[in-house]
């Protein structure tokens, strides 16, 4: 299973690699805009696949306490792996945080949620390519709670033993992030393309 994750990953950055190592300044408004969009796509599902069966066989493994960091983009060193390769910055962002850093930030953070808030309750996966104020691309795409595993640590917090409470609120003292219902939009990944001139 490992190895067939660290394959898939290598053979994702190859195809990542020549698909979008051309600078992303001009990608707007061309063909390449659209590469860049299924790049970011591409990046974004795999990095959720990896972690969701990284959360699963830990949650098997060391229960749920012992999995709380296998949510954490941070202790994936494959993801600023791909940042540095790509130029990027991969992020998930939710109006409902768990981890402060993660809340809603900018202005099109915010557009960008109520967009797709709004068009969520006909359609789950919902993505977008922009441009921000500094000229650079950014793409966001929604997150479902699309796995019962999910509820374990996002779910009703009734559910929850107190020792797994207190354990969140020691380290997430600001914790929104529970009492969520199975198929609920949960947040939304954001891919920052760096310009080429900040590399
Ligand atoms: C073992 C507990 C656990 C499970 C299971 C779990 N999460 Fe998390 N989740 C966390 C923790 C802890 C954080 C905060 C991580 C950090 O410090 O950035 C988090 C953060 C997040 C965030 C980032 C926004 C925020 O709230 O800070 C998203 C999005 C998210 N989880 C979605 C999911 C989804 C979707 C699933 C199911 C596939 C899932 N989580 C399963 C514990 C869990």
């Amino acid at each position: 299973m490992k190895r067939l994750r660290v394959v898939l990953l290598a053979l994702s950055s190859l195809i990542l690699f020549y698909a979008c190592s051309y600078s992303c300044d001009d990608c707007v408004g061309n063909d390449q805009d659209r590469r860049c969009k299924t790049e970011a796509e591409e990046l974004t599902s795999l990095a959720g696949e990896i972690m969701s069966s990284s959360l699963d066989n830990s949650l098997e493994k060391t229960g749920l306490i012992g999995s709380l960091e296998k949510c954490d983009l941070n202790k994936y060193s494959f993801l600023s792996d791909l940042e540095n390769q790509f130029n990027c910055e991969i992020q998930r962002l939710s109006d409902r945080s768990r981890n402060l850093k993660s809340s809603l930030k900018t202005q099109s953070d915010y557009k960008v949620w109520e967009e797709f808030k709004e068009a969520y309750k006909s359609k789950p996966e919902i993505d977008t390519l922009l441009v921000n104020k500094k000229g650079e691309l950014v793409y966001y795409k929604t997150i479902s709670i699309d796995n019962k595993s999910c509820l374990n640590c996002h779910g009703n917090e009734k559910n929850m033993t107190r020792q797994f409470k207190e354990r969140l609120s020691d380290l997430y003292p600001q914790d929104k992030a529970k009492n969520y219902l199975m198929n609920d939009l949960r947040g939304v990944w954001k891919v920052t393309f760096k310009n080429q001139q900040n590399k």
